[in-house]
């Protein structure tokens, strides 16, 4: 809480991966309060990650609620509301009763990959790419919908029928928003469309041939829309009253809220995972690196504007499972410390494919290493080769950007919870040989979603009155000498080399 005016305000809710929330923003694009709370991460197998949905629409009402009171305002300031949401997460509910037929099957979540080889083989990779702009991965939801359709029992009757609604979380907060079973809207944007490799990425409609060959109805698919628009009107809760007037994938968001509005210009979000996005102008660019083509967001009825992405599944999660799977920190924040406690990784190195590989390689068949151990080694090296890990993963996707876009990275513009790391950031430089820069705004992602909801009730003017708001927090630029960066680089690429390929 901070210097604020009296108003009014947009409220932004983020439905993340591992907790939902929800932040007051003043015209300033400051914050003016922030509530929180995490949900349950479900592991039923080895491979499997999925969320209740019941638990994460409670905690959203709860975390809405908290921010209006600690900001002192009610719903009669508040202007407008924006969502932004962990992408591709895979739910199915009954339209009647509200009910959700099964666990959310989160994007983590390796399930299908088995279904994506059989569908690569009957189909073809390229089909997908090309009409999709996505390659054919567990990662997406389509494969996770036709999971959910052959295994739970009766559920493909039902969709048929017309009983069924698919939703990723944005569709699932918006529905129960604006009245759930009492005329509830089902809708979803273009960026998270865009994900569940059903779109057409030129038309921005779905592509019922694909969505034939998922076998997959398409009754149960939202209504696709801009990403910046009135959806339709809260119609309880401490925001009742107030319209919803945004929606766009979490690293979309971020995007936008980094005020990367011009071709060219990037970020990348250090979250559960880590998002290097690209705007590429209203055209969609074929990557030929191993990077997404993807919506980066539709204001209104203006042109989409298209991006280039490059996806890391695991890069805060692992400092969380070095926490809670292994006991070697008891706190996410120690382990810069405990990594501070040695000069360098003492020869180990972590590659996470805890979720297979995503970009640059998308191998669903590749699990996690810990490679170059010796007797030497202790557990400030494996912290320290965590975040290498994700100073490394960065590096491989900006190589890619820079084949891709022919644009050399003359500086990083980077957000989300990890970024408070010193050693990581400073690392993240050293590898990437440019400078890494922070905004005084860290929380892009719900002020992206605040900047859509405002544009879209004429809250702000235009996206130039957004880029004002955009400053300078931090910098940090690299000291590395090229020779240890080129050698480090190698045996980091020697220990990728090594997860491929476990899974038959
Ligand atoms: O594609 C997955 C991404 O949207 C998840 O983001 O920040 O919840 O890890 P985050």
């Amino acid at each position: 809480t901070g210097t604020h005016g009296t108003g009014p305000f947009i409220a932004a809710i983020d439905q993340g991966t591992t907790s939902s929330r929800c932040i007051v923003f003043d015209r300033d694009g400051r914050i003016v309060s922030v509530d929180q709370k995490e949900h349950e991460q479900i592991f039923p197998k080895p491979g499997w990650v999925e969320h209740d949905a019941s638990e994460i629409w409670a905690n959203v009402q709860q975390v809405v609620a908290g921010a209006v009171e600690k900001a002192g305002i009610t719903a009669a300031d508040v202007k407008a509301i924006g969502i932004t949401n962990q992408r591709e997460t895979t739910l199915m509910w009954d339209k009647t009763t509200g009910e959700p037929v099964h666990n959310a099957i989160v994007w983590q979540d390796t399930r299908t990959d088995a279904l994506c080889k059989e569908l690569g083989r009957n189909v073809g990779q390229d089909r997908f790419r090309r009409e999709t702009g996505l390659p054919l991965a567990s990662y997406f939801s389509g494969p996770k919908v036709r999971w959910l359709l052959d295994n739970v029992e009766g559920l493909r009757e039902r969709a048929e029928r017309g009983d069924i609604l698919f939703g990723t979380m944005d569709s699932w907060v918006i529905w129960n928003l604006t009245g759930g079973t009492d005329g509830g809207v089902h809708v979803t944007d273009v960026t998270n469309a865009s994900r569940t490799m059903l779109m057409s990425l030129r038309n921005l409609a779905w592509d019922e041939r694909i969505a034939e060959s998922m076998e997959i109805p398409v009754a149960v698919l939202p209504e696709i829309r801009s990403s910046a628009e009135v959806y339709g009107t809260a119609k309880s809760g401490a925001l009742a009253g107030v319209p919803v007037a945004s929606a766009l994938g979490d690293q979309q968001a971020a995007l936008f809220g980094q005020t990367c509005f011009s071709e060219g210009e990037a970020k990348s979000t250090y979250g559960t995972g880590t998002f290097m996005l690209m705007n590429t102008g209203n055209e969609p660019v074929n990557s030929y690196n191993g990077l997404l083509t993807t919506v980066g967001y539709r204001i209104g009825d203006q042109a989409p504007v298209y991006a280039l992405e490059g996806s890391i599944a695991v890069t805060g999660s692992l400092v969380q499972w070095m926490r809670d799977q292994m006991g070697l920190i008891k706190s996410a924040a120690e382990i810069e410390t405990l990594a501070s406690s040695v000069e360098d990784n003492g020869g180990a190195y972590f590659v996470p494919a805890f979720s297979g590989l995503f970009a640059p390689y998308w191998r669903s068949d590749a699990r996690g290493v810990i490679a170059g151990l010796t007797r030497y080694v202790t557990k400030a090296h494996i912290a320290r080769a965590v975040l290498e890990a994700t100073a490394w993963q960065t590096r491989e996707i900006t190589d890619a950007m820079t084949k891709d876009s022919g644009v050399e990275l003359t500086a990083l513009k980077v957000d989300g919870g990890m970024t408070s790391n010193n050693l990581l950031m400073q690392t993240l430089s050293d590898f990437l040989d440019a400078p890494v820069v922070r905004p005084m705004v860290a929380e892009t992602t719900c002020l992206g979603a605040a900047y859509a909801a405002g544009l879209a009730v004429g809250f702000w003017p235009d996206t130039d009155a957004l880029r004002a708001n955009w400053r300078r927090a931090a910098e940090w630029t690299p000291r590395m000498d090229a020779d240890t960066r080129d050698r480090e680089y190698k045996s980091w690429l020697k220990a990728v080399e090594r997860t491929m390929g476990w899974i038959e």
